[in-house]
Order: structure tokens, then sequence, then C-alpha cells
């Protein structure tokens, strides 16, 4: 790692009803998407960012467009075996195809942080436990482990730093909201053990902010698709069932709803979010801009695959909520954000992926 520790620099750049609304935006202006989070996170030679769980279906979508628009990435995961690890290594095989990536196995909640935190500029923390249906019984362990005190050991790490840090929360911080679309002021109320977990990552990552004035910004996601998604959310299961000529497993009615939102817009929103310099309101929605019901989505889906899909219902899962929307209200007006992507366009290019890695 070259710099010392004096020359890092952060770049100073810049319950109410729902109801499923129609497919954003394919009409945002994508060059308008660009123009803030184009400049460089870092400008000094020899001070990267850092991505924590680089391995992953998100962190490997952002660090490859980190290193395309010519950042110096170090990136960290564990390799947990939450799901098949062979698709982790495969993330990491395609990204150390760019000459400026080194990736780091370091387990965050037990190694040493203090080298791969030494020369950095921004931190975007994305390393987890995922899954709402999971986090239940012994399970939790791992959750209250690779969420909590894999952050505040992060964070305990950076906080003498000149670091800035952008935290990817989530949407199960909100569970059943009393309001939507759901603003980042609701009152957060998790109905899984995950999002509790999630929402103690952040209020810690909040709390290093106000206290020992860590530059921090949190992001919610809501439930991020496209190609490479983990294979236990539901495009991955339905697609994959589908393919085999099986019905898909629908979890409850069909009829519960999620802002699903793609990939590249989750990234975009990240780095815009690590972009500003400042962020007084330091929570962002983000949401894909449409809510579809899950009955919605295989109707979208059979269109595409071309036939219809075979459904069987199973009972509905604890901790699943009924319905997710995204108040994209403050993203717009603080990072000029919003989605690009419609459903249909999103779930095409995760279909095609699909067709590649089968
Ligand atoms: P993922 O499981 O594909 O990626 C997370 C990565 O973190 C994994 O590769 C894992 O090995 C690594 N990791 C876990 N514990 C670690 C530790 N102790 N040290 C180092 N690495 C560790 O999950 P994802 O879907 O890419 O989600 C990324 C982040 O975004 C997670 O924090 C998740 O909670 C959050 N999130 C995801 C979604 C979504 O829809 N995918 C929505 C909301 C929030
Ligand atoms: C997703 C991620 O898995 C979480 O890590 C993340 O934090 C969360 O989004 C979020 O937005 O905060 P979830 O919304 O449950 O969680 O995403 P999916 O696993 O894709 O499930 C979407 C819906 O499909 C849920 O209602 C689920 O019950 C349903 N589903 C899922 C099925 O009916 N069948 C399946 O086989 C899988």
């Amino acid at each position: 790692m070259g710099g010392t520790p004096g020359t890092r620099t952060v770049r100073r750049t810049a319950a109410s009803t729902w109801s499923e609304s129609p497919p954003p935006a394919r009409s945002v202006d994508p060059s308008g998407q660009r123009d803030a989070s184009a400049r460089p996170l870092c400008e000094a030679p020899g001070v990267s960012v850092l991505v924590t769980g680089v391995a992953g279906f998100v962190g490997s979508h952002l660090a490859a467009r980190l290193l395309k628009d010519g950042e110096e990435v170090i990136g960290v995961d564990c390799l947990t075996d939450y799901y098949d690890t062979r698709l982790k290594r495969s993330n990491l095989a395609g990204l150390s195809e760019y000459g400026r990536f080194r990736f780091e196995l370091v387990d965050l909640a037990a190694a040493d942080l203090s080298l791969i935190t030494a020369d950095v500029s921004c931190v975007f923390h994305l390393a987890g436990q995922p899954g709402v249906r999971g986090s239940w019984g012994t399970a939790f362990s791992s959750y209250v482990r690779n969420n909590i005190i894999a952050t505040q050991r992060l964070l305990e790490a950076i906080r003498d730093h000149p670091v800035r840090v952008v935290f990817a929360s989530s949407s199960s911080v909100y569970g059943d909201a009393e309001e939507f679309p759901t603003p980042e002021d609701c009152l957060p109320k998790p109905t899984s053990p995950y999002g509790v977990t999630k929402l103690c990552s952040e209020q810690l990552v909040m709390a290093y902010r106000r206290s020992a004035g860590i530059d921090a910004r949190c992001v919610r996601y809501f439930t991020v698709y496209g190609p490479g998604q983990r294979p236990d959310m539901a495009f991955s299961r339905f697609i994959a069932a589908a393919r085999r000529g099986e019905a898909v497993e629908v979890f409850g009615d069909g009829r519960q709803v999620r802002d699903f939102t793609y990939v590249d817009d989750a990234v975009e929103a990240t780095i815009r979010a690590a972009s500003i310099d400042e962020a007084g309101e330091a929570i962002f929605n983000v949401g894909g801009g449409s809510t579809v019901s899950v009955s919605g989505v295989l109707a979208t889906l059979g269109e595409i695959l071309g036939e219809p899909i075979g459904i069987r219902h199973l009972p509905a899962q604890a901790g699943d909520v009924r319905a997710t929307s995204a108040d994209l209200s403050r993203i717009e007006r603080l990072l000029g954000w919003r989605p690009a992507i419609s459903l249909r366009d999103g779930l095409e290019a995760q279909v095609a992926a699909s067709a590649v890695d089968s």
C-alpha cells in the first residue's frame, strides 16, 4: 500500500396505504446520473477506496463500477458460506482483471483492521449477513457477528482517520411501516432479527458520526436485484426454478409488495452518497421507484421467458413484511439520484445473465 498516514486525504467533491405503481424511469437522463459520481473519490496517489463484502452480490458490482471509474480499490471479504462460495470466487475473478484491484481475505469481526484501513479515503461497508427469513433461531449469532460486531470493529479502526464511510443499511429496518412511501424519518420497527441487526449497525454508524466525528452516511437498500443476485433471493430462485421446469415457491399469497431496485441503480446511489461534501441528513432510501407484488413480478417473468410460470404457494414467512416502498424525495433533493432502470428491463438483464451462468 503506498502513501503514509500523513498523506491521506478525502476529496471534498463534490400506516397509510400503498399501491402498485408503474415502473420508473427509463426517462431519467443517464448523463445527469453521471455528473456527480464521475468525479474521483480519491485524489492523492497511493490512496484507495475500501469495499467490504466485495465478493458479494452488491459489493462486487460496486467495486467493478469504482474500478471502471478509475479508482484504486481494496476489497475485503471473508467469504462466508451463507451461499455457494464459488459464486463469490467468480465475482472476485472478474474484479481481478482490473489492475487497480487488490483483494484481502479479512474477517471484519476478528482480524486486525489497522492495515486495511490505513491508506483509504473512503470505505463502502457492505459486508454483512443478509437474509430476512433465515435470521431466526440459532442463525442469529452470525447476524450479530457479521452485522453488529463487524461494523463496530470497522468503526473503531477508522475513528481517528479522515475517512468517509457509506454503510449499506436496509429497508428491513422499517418493518411494517406506518407510511407508504416511507420517508427516512419514519419510526423504524423491524419485524425480523435481521432487520434489528441492520438497525443496530446503522445506529452504531450514526453514533460514531455524532460522537466521534466520523463522516458517515447510510444507504437503505430496498430489495436489490440484477445479474449475480444472491441465490437465496426471490428473483434468483424464481428464474432457477422456471429454467428447471419446476413451479416457483411463493411465500404467502404473492400479494406482498417490494420496491425492487436494480443493482446498477443501487451502485450509482451508493457512490453518490460518498460524493457529496456535506450529508446533513445522512440516511438515504435507495428504492427502485416502482412497487410491484411478487405475483406481478411472476407475470412479467413469464412474459420474458415466453411461458407461464407454475406457482406453488407456501406459508407466509415470519419477518416478511407486507410491503416496502421508498420515499425518494431526500435522495433526489440532496444527491440528484433517481432510479433509471425499470423492473422489466432489469429482470430481462438478470434472466439474460442467468442463461450465461447456467
Ligand atoms: P452478500 O451476502 O452477497 O454480500 C455480503 C458479503 O459480506 C459476503 O460476500 C460475505 O462473505 C461478506 N461478509 C460477511 N461477513 C463478513 C465479515 N465478518 N468480514 C468480511 N466479510 C464478510 O449480500 P448482498 O446482497 O450483496 O448485500 C450486501 C449488503 O447490503 C449487506 O450488508 C446487506 O445487509 C445489505 N442489503 C442488501 C440488500 C439486497 O437486496 N441485496 C438489501 C438491503 C441491504
Ligand atoms: C431482501 C434481501 O434479501 C435482504 O438482505 C435485504 O435487507 C432486504 O431485501 C431489504 O430490502 O432490506 P427481501 O425483500 O425478502 O429481502 O427479498 P427477496 O428474498 O428477494 O424476497 C422478495 C419477496 O419474495 C419476499 O416477500 C419473499 O417472501 C418472496 N419470496 C422470496 C418468495 O415468495 N419466494 C421465494 O422463493 C423467495
